[in-house]
């Protein structure tokens, strides 16, 4: 199968979806005609004010999957005073006690794996393995903070001169504002408020307009786990306007923010301009990924790593390859082989065990890439495309392959399953690493050379923040690819790395003449 339903998670188990999908269908199945509701919620209280918006199937426009009411401005001001009032509380709860919940988060994740999956799939579109994957690394992210936690945000003792003690320790930073995008919407919702929270912050909610059903649900796991119910305020709705009002309120001491560059930007320029504290930016955006492949290549492999990393997910993540650069030496026969794999893949509803690639989010993203396929198209760049089955009723977009000139031809990051491709003489390897680099964005990239010397001098220089070596660049495992690129892709720290949760502390000594 050119999708290879095989990997590894966290603890070096291989998963299989065929093993796994034979215990998990009877449970999933049920929930697919189930619908949820999501509303804000502040200090454990379920808010009735505010517009409720329908939230429809991105494979079947017509199925209402479940209504979300949307937070108002008034309500962000209240979010923001009751978590002010209870930050004191949490920070000094024991760190034991905080990585404790996240444990027990994880253990209920895994024990409402059905249910999470079908949220997914029914909200966010995504195909059985990737809802398998999305809760495996939710469950990751929970189980790494919290041991992180234990490890790092410790007091520990420093050396100094005999009659005094200097010790070194750690405490959250307030109220961190944590904004997630659709694509993750379990796995990134909750793996950027498990670090605030454990690192000893409150957190403000904002999960993406597209997927707040989901975010809503393992809201109420959260505080199944036991977490106090005014350590966190959700606030689903629109990312714009109540955005303005959070990133410029005095008492915001940080936002961890993932996704577009656009929007990381607009909240950097609003966190400048707010009073109070001077707050941290975490921000993970966008990719311009490339994969360079030279003649010493295995083709088979180039192309099974290639779709995987262009296709899955429909194309819908940041570390999703955009730009295949080929030695020109072999492009002839990596063409061929990609127009008969692309003829293979699957599109279908998300549902289905046979389907590999789903719809994309949601009307208005299937339309900004169609209109880049028509353009490509009409200038005669196709190369490959995989066929679109008759009578589908969502969102799809059929992947499909170019060949272009070079990746300065590109003006912004393609969010779905387009690949394009560009052939390169040897010689030139410097200038397409250059290219690459000019983009702005550093966030991930492939390789497929057997020459050892090759891959070492495009590690050296190119500026991207996960490198991938004969083999695919999506689906980074917490705690072994920690993840997060630089430039326009990211500030840092890598999210599911060591150097996380540092980000969300402040550092105090206390010396103590003896
Ligand atoms: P987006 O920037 O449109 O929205 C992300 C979040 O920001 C949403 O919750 C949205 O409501 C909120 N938001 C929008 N405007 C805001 C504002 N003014 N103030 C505060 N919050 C605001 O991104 P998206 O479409 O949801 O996600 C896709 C993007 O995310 C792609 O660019 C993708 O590359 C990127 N992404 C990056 C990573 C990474 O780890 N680097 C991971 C996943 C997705
Ligand atoms: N962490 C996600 C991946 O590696 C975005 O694909």
């Amino acid at each position: 199968e050119i999708f290879g339903r095989v990997r590894k998670n966290s603890a070096g188990i291989n998963m299989n979806i065929q093993n796994e999908w034979a215990q998990l269908s009877s449970a999933y199945q049920p929930y697919l005609l189930r619908t949820w509701q999501a509303a804000p919620v502040i200090g454990g209280n379920t808010l009735h004010q505010g517009e409720v918006h329908e939230v429809h199937c991105p494979y079947e426009k017509n199925n209402v999957v479940g209504e979300v009411r949307y937070a108002t401005v008034e309500q962000v001001t209240q979010a923001m005073d009751a978590l002010a009032a209870y930050w004191p509380s949490w920070n000094a709860t024991a760190v034991d006690s905080r990585a404790s919940i996240l444990e027990k988060l994880a253990d209920l994740l895994e024990e409402h794996r059905p249910e999470l999956m079908a949220l997914c799939t029914l909200e966010a579109g995504k195909t059985l393995q990737d809802g398998i994957d999305e809760v495996r690394e939710a469950v990751d992210f929970c189980r790494y903070y919290a041991q992180q936690a234990r490890l790092k945000l410790g007091r520990e003792e420093l050396p100094g001169p005999t009659g005094e003690r200097n010790e070194l320790f750690h405490e959250g930073r307030g109220i961190f504002a944590c904004i997630s995008p659709w694509n993750f919407p379990l796995a990134i919702f909750l793996g950027q408020i498990s670090a605030a929270l454990v690192a000893g912050n409150v957190v403000l909610m904002k999960p993406a307009e597209q997927t707040s059903l989901i975010a809503a649900r393992t809201v109420e796991l959260m505080f199944k786990a036991g977490l106090p119910k005014e350590a966190v305020a959700f606030l689903p709705g629109d990312g714009a306007l109540l955005g303005n009002v959070f990133c410029r309120d005095a008492r915001l001491s940080g936002v961890c923010f993932t996704g577009s560059t656009e929007v990381a930007r607009l909240i950097n320029r609003q966190l400048a301009e707010k009073d109070g504290a001077i707050a941290t930016l975490i921000a993970e955006t966008g990719g311009q990924n490339a994969m360079l492949v030279d003649s010493t290549a295995l083709p088979e492999q180039v192309i099974k790593d290639a779709i995987a990393s262009a296709f899955t997910s429909a194309g819908q993540r940041c570390s999703a390859l955009r730009v295949l650069y080929v030695q020109e030496d072999i492009a002839e026969k990596i063409i061929e082989l990609l127009k008969g794999a692309m003829a293979e893949i699957k599109i279908g509803q998300s549902h289905l065990r046979e389907t590999d690639v789903g719809p994309v989010i949601d009307a208005e993203a299937k339309e900004g890439l169609l209109m880049h396929i028509q353009r490509l198209q009409e200038q005669g760049k196709l190369i490959a495309e995989t066929p679109m089955p008759a009578g589908l009723n969502g969102h799809f977009v059929a992947p499909v392959a170019f060949e272009i000139g070079s990746i300065r031809e590109l003006s912004k990051e393609q969010f779905g399953p387009i690949l394009h491709l560009v052939r390169y003489k040897a010689a030139d390897l410097g200038n397409v690493i250059d290219d690459i680099n000019a983009t702005g964005y550093g966030l991930t990239l492939g390789v497929h050379s057997r020459n050892e010397e090759t891959a070492a001098f495009i590690e050296r220089r190119a500026r991207v923040g996960n490198l991938y070596v004969n083999r695919n660049q999506v689906g980074a495992v917490v705690g072994v690819q920690p993840f997060g690129g630089c430039g326009l892709s990211g500030t840092g720290p890598k999210a599911g790395g060591p150097a996380y949760l540092l980000r969300f502390v402040t550092e105090r000594t206390t010396s103590t003449n003896t």
